[in-house]
């Protein structure tokens, strides 16, 4: 008996961020999960119980899934087809190259119609790639078109929330859990998947398949909104010499408000927030919502200026031009317990900084492989102070607690010039102005 009381089979499409993740979690939940992906390099590894990428909690849990022999890796769709009650499509949207913004749907697609030729009973298959509204319906034609057992498929929509470095969590015992569904038996099915989590308490919401997916870019939506929200208020902090940390303290305290998400600088970045504003944009377009269209662009545009202002401020520092000035950067990951640098707000102004001139060194406890693969043209360096020796100017730009820790008086005993940007607001400015630091902060006096 599962932690679940009824025990499914499972299949995960996709082992990437989201679907290994989901895999493990459903094994843990007790279910029997088979997980298939494209790329077999990446399945060997995953057999071996290693992660990919960097997940606190994730490698333990999943070689304990592997050992406890309720999950298991394949290459075959007629395999994954025969196995599973529920097939999740769990692969990647990224941002289309079109220059529009809109999603990739070609991954989403064509998982689909590699599993429906091997559909040859009544199943369900979820989407839980963050898709436009409207795709899911798009998914059921191809996947009856395609499947042998035709309508006894059935469809869900399931969307996922999980954040980076918190992904085990969010995944286990998740906020709520919605389901977009057609049918009465898809909702008891996918129920029956969560029983676990649902008979903990947490809420499980059930709509049309619609709604479902525009939950989850609203939810994204409106983060990214409170994101910008709190730094265009950095801006007029700045404009009139008060103080964001503050402002944010103050108004966060409002239950209506919330502190989480308050927090400003150098705006969002990653594999999420910034393309599913941008398509949901798209999708929004596509329908003729201008004033959708209007806030996710001005939501977009406050976000990319931020990186504008901290090279303005670096600039500034450095007397007006960047060329030969060597500049220590602290953090590449687009946020801290992370080793994604996608859409990096610190690789996108470390990169700038080097097309200007600068002599960069970037250090990250760990995206630094990962850095190097994009931007191979920077330095990175073992240590803060390995990247710090000889530094014109400091940058702290992921808010890794590691940094939180450095020494500003050792520091400034190896800088040339013991300048700091905290791009980030999150180190103590008082402890490094009283090591004889000018410390700038964008939003703060
Ligand atoms: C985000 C959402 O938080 C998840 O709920 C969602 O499931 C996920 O996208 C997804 O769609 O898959 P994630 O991209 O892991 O999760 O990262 P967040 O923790 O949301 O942070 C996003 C960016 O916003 C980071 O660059 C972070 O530094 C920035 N941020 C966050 C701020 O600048 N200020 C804040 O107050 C909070």
């Amino acid at each position: 008996m599962g932690r679940n009381g009824r025990i499914l089979r499972i299949s995960v499409i996709g082992t990437g961020y989201l679907g290994l993740t989901h895999a493990v979690c459903m094994a843990d939940l007790g279910h029997q999960v088979l997980a298939i992906d494209v790329d077999a390099e990446k399945i060997a590894k995953a057999a071996r119980g290693e992660t990919p990428f960097f997940e606190p909690g994730l490698e333990p849990l999943l070689r304990k899934n592997l050992d406890a022999g309720r999950l298991r890796f394949t290459d075959s769709f007629a395999e994954v087809g025969e196995f599973g009650d529920v097939h999740f499509i769990c692969v990647g949207t990224p941002q289309a190259k079109d220059g529009g913004g809109s999603a990739d749907l070609s991954y989403v697609f064509s998982a689909a119609e590699a599993l429906a030729p091997h559909l040859n009973r009544a199943t369900l298959v979820v989407g839980k790639s963050t898709v436009p509204v409207g795709t899911s319906r798009e998914i059921i034609a191809r996947v009856h078109a395609a499947a042998p057992a035709g309508e006894l498929v059935d469809y869900a929509f399931n969307p996922e929330f999980l954040r980076e470095g918190y992904a085990v969590q969010d995944s286990l015992t998740p906020d709520r859990i919605v389901f977009g569904v057609t049918s009465d038996a898809a909702d008891e099915l996918m129920r029956a998947v969560y029983a676990a989590p649902l008979a903990s308490g947490i809420p499980g919401l059930t709509m049309d398949l619609e709604t479902a997916e525009l939950v989850k870019v609203a939810a994204n939506s409106f983060l990214a909104t409170k994101i910008s929200f709190i730094n265009v208020m950095a801006e007029m902090c700045e404009a009139s010499g008060a103080d964001v940390i503050k402002l944010a303290d103050a108004i966060g305290i409002d239950e209506r408000i919330g502190r989480k998400f308050l927090s400003p600088g150098l705006g969002f970045g990653g594999g999420c927030l910034p393309k599913d504003i941008r398509a949901f944009r798209a999708a929004a377009a596509d329908k003729g919502v201008d004033s959708l269209v209007d806030l996710l662009t001005t939501v977009d545009t406050i976000n990319l200026g931020r990186r504008d202002r901290v090279i303005n401020l670096a600039r500034g520092a450095l007397g007006g031009d960047l060329s030969g000035k060597r500049i220590a950067v602290l953090g590449a990951a687009f946020k801290p317990n992370s080793d994604d640098i996608r859409d990096s707000p610190s690789l996108a102004i470390s990169g700038r900084l080097a097309d200007e001139g600068a002599i960069v060194a970037v250090h990250d406890p760990v995206a630094m492989p990962n850095a190097a693969r994009v931007r191979p043209d920077l330095r990175y360096a073992d240590s803060v102070h390995d990247a710090a020796q000889g530094a014109d100017l400091v940058l702290h730009l992921t808010e890794w607690a590691d940094y939180r820790a450095i020494d500003p008086d050792a520091l400034r005993s190896i800088v040339t010039n013991p300048v700091l940007i905290d791009g980030r607001c999150t180190l103590d400015a008082a402890v490094w102005r009283a090591a004889g630091w000018t410390v700038l902060i964008p939003g703060r006096p």
